[in-house]
């Protein structure tokens, strides 16, 4: 008699092709509910269901395949009754390419220094009124599935990286306690795929036996969780090279709040597939653009009569038409100044995107990542 193994019995709404590698980086075709996407990707961050000061059709124009928004936010406003009333938030925000949600958790933790973690769940005062409420894996499960994203988050014990001893091993431990729950919990794995988060610090027994365990539970794509929080470059890339290495060849993996220019290239080449991180759209709202030597600071008193675009090498919309000079004019004084440089800044992500995917299918990956680090770092320190 056939053994029915966790494959043939958990549902997958994605399909994951690699389609090229180089050494440990992989370039794929990962195919999700509502639109088809390529890898290494970055995932813009919208918060409250929209990505600041952007219109759908801007993103479109980018290249936006994915994305993502946070469970936290969106329960409090519109709310997931309504989100569920209108069919989800691809319909509410006219959004048709993928979304991804985040469990919440993380969110809370970091914005309310009040959440509390217990076996339950994060419990939190309400921003709305005060009260203390309490999100468990199964409501952001619930809340989830509501949203309708193509992709949704397990809710995980997030603990920082720079603190040590027994709670990280809870945490982890935790995560793997509430993956259980969110798996019981989920209602709609014919069409929401639902990803694990690997926990465990900077601590490689924990992470080890966190992803082992995730792995176990033949989840349709795994991420890596608790990095981007203060802890060093060494530390945070051996994290990634561990899981990446230990995690399945043939699902995406997903490095969690990640990041800048650099650490993208750097994850990729360890075989990471997509990152989400709102560093681009939050630092053109302080007036500063990513270009290939790093960062323009549009607020500096020099920009005031440079009329060249933001980056001369630079095909987007807003380097085709406006100079520093009148971005520099608008920056401190109107919105539109960090909406074009939201929309710069997104385009370079997404560019830098293709780039990676298309140099490890054609197999001038190392070309890439050299001409990458010379452009980034000209004295070669
Ligand atoms: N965003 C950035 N890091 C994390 C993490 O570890 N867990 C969750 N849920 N979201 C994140
Ligand atoms: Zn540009």
């Amino acid at each position: 008699t056939p053994i029915t193994t966790a494959s043939e019995t958990n549902a997958m709404a994605l399909s994951f092709e690699v389609l090229g590698r180089f050494n440990r980086a992989r370039a794929a075709r990962l195919t999700l509910p509502h639109f088809l996407c390529q890898t290494p990707l970055f995932m813009p961050v919208g918060t409250q269901g929209t990505i600041k000061g952007l219109t759908n059709s801007q993103l479109e124009d980018i290249g936006c395949q994915i994305i993502l928004g946070n469970t936290y936010h969106l329960a409090l406003r519109p709310t997931s009754e309504l989100l569920d009333e209108v069919g989800g938030l691809h319909n509410f925000m006219n959004w048709q390419r993928a979304l991804l949600t985040d469990s919440g958790g993380f969110q809370m933790v970091s914005l309310l220094h009040l959440a509390d973690i217990t076996e339950k769940g994060v419990t939190f005062q309400s921003p709305v009124d005060g009260k203390p409420m309490l999100l468990t894996p199964e409501e952001s499960i619930q809340i989830q599935n509501r949203i309708g994203a193509d992709i949704i988050m397990a809710l995980d014990d997030v603990v920082k990286t720079t603190i040590t001893g027994p709670r990280v091993e809870e945490a982890m431990h935790r995560t793997l306690r509430w993956i259980d729950r969110c798996i019981a919990a989920h209602t709609r794995p014919h069409d929401q795929n639902l990803f694990g988060i690997v926990q465990g610090g900077l601590d490689p027994i924990l992470r080890d036996i966190c992803v082992k365990g995730l792995v176990e539970r033949n989840l349709p794509g795994y991420a890596i969780g608790g990095l981007s929080g203060g802890e060093d470059k060494n530390s945070f890339w051996r994290v990634v090279a561990q899981c990446t290495a230990a995690l399945p060849e043939d699902k995406p993996r997903y490095v969690m709040g990640v990041g800048y220019p650099l650490d993208i290239v750097v994850c990729s080449a360890l075989g990471a597939d997509m990152y989400d991180c709102v560093y681009p759209t939050r630092t053109a709202r302080f007036g500063t653009a990513l270009i290939p030597e790093g960062v323009l600071k549009l607020k500096h008193r020099k920009m005031a009569d440079d009329t060249r675009p933001i980056d001369p090498s630079c095909p987007c919309m807003v380097c085709k038409n406006y100079t520093r000079a009148y971005i520099h004019c608008l920056v401190t004084k109107d919105a539109m100044g960090s909406q074009l440089l939201s929309y710069h800044n997104l385009y370079y992500m997404m560019q830098l995107s293709r780039n990676l995917h298309s140099s490890i299918v054609e197999g001038r990956f190392p070309e890439f990542v050299c001409d990458f680090l010379r452009k980034m770092f000209p004295n070669g320190d």
